[in-house]
């Protein structure tokens, strides 16, 4: 006997413009995450989020906010004081020492300004040194490729030392835009960059994340926020409000409302 036609089901809901379905597995889940530095007020509190593969988000919010602290605790270089993180489905708890790095080294990027670069590695041998340790070198032109389209272009035989903060940072976005991680966390990416170029780099994020790789970035830059798919509104260590595609306007007025102290 033939089976049954299944019921006609309604479209699933569409998050963002990427058309990530959120019945997908996510590959970023953070599940109650609190920081507590001792300082009297937590730096985290309660913080869950689900971010899917080929999903861009921007995390927005005052200075103080708990950007920064998330993004580490997210990444496993932080760990929180409550609460869990998942990659891919793997508790980052879960992992010590070599495991740990491991992990990170396959499924991470990073672009922070302080976690960076191996010092005694030229530029273009840090931006190279991912795809090496992966067992699949890629052509010196396609370094300078990447390190031009971040404004890094002939500096590729010079050691980190000699940049500046934002350069190095520049390098890390290299790194990634050039390793396609599936996961890449990125600290005010195009911060230090001129608008050309930032625009440039949100559009090399895009790109990311249009291939399936999953994109979590923290900006003040609420233009480029509305670049993201959607966008994470953080107060004082909690989630604030959450945008889908929002006007860089909605934006404004979701940060601005953050910003509002508690009487
Ligand atoms: N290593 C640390 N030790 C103590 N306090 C910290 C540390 N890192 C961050 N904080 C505090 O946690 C809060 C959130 O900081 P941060 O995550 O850097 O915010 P944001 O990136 O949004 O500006 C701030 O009050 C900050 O002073
Ligand atoms: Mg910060």
């Amino acid at each position: 006997m033939p089976a049954e036609p299944p019921p006609s089901t309604p479209a699933p809901l569409v998050a963002g413009r990427t058309g990530v379905r959120p019945e997908e597995e996510p590959t970023v889940v953070a599940v109650d995450l609190g920081k507590d530095f001792g300082t009297g007020r937590p730096a985290l509190a309660g913080v869950s989020l689900a971010v899917a593969a080929g999903e861009f988000v921007a995390v927005v919010g005052p200075s103080g906010s708990g950007k920064s602290t998330l993004l580490y605790c997210l990444s496993g270089l932080e760990v929180p004081t409550t609460g869990r993180v998942l990659i891919a489905g793997t508790d980052l708890a879960s992992l010590r020492g070599t495991r740990a790095a491991r992990f990170r080294r396959e499924h991470i990027g990073f672009v922070f300004q302080s976690y960076n670069l191996l010092p005694a590695l030229s530029v273009r041998e840090n931006v190279g040194l991912p795809a090496r340790l992966a067992g699949h070198p890629v052509p010196r032109s396609a370094v300078d490729d990447a390190l031009e389209l971040v404004g890094l272009a002939g500096l590729g035989g010079a050691s980190p030392s000699t940049l500046s903060g934002g350069q190095q940072q520049r390098v890390a976005i290299a790194r990634v835009l050039l390793a396609e991680p599936p996961v890449v966390f990125a600290d005010e990416p195009t911060g230090a960059l001129d608008a050309v170029s930032g625009d440039r780099v949100l559009a090399e994020l895009r790109t990311l994340a249009g291939r399936g790789r999953t994109v979590v970035m923290v900006t003040h830059d609420l233009e480029a926020a509305t670049r993201a798919d959607r966008v994470l509104v953080l107060r004082d260590g909690a989630l604030h409000a959450e945008l889908v595609a929002p006007t860089a306007q909605a934006v404004f007025d979701a940060v601005a409302a953050a910003a509002v102290t508690r009487a």
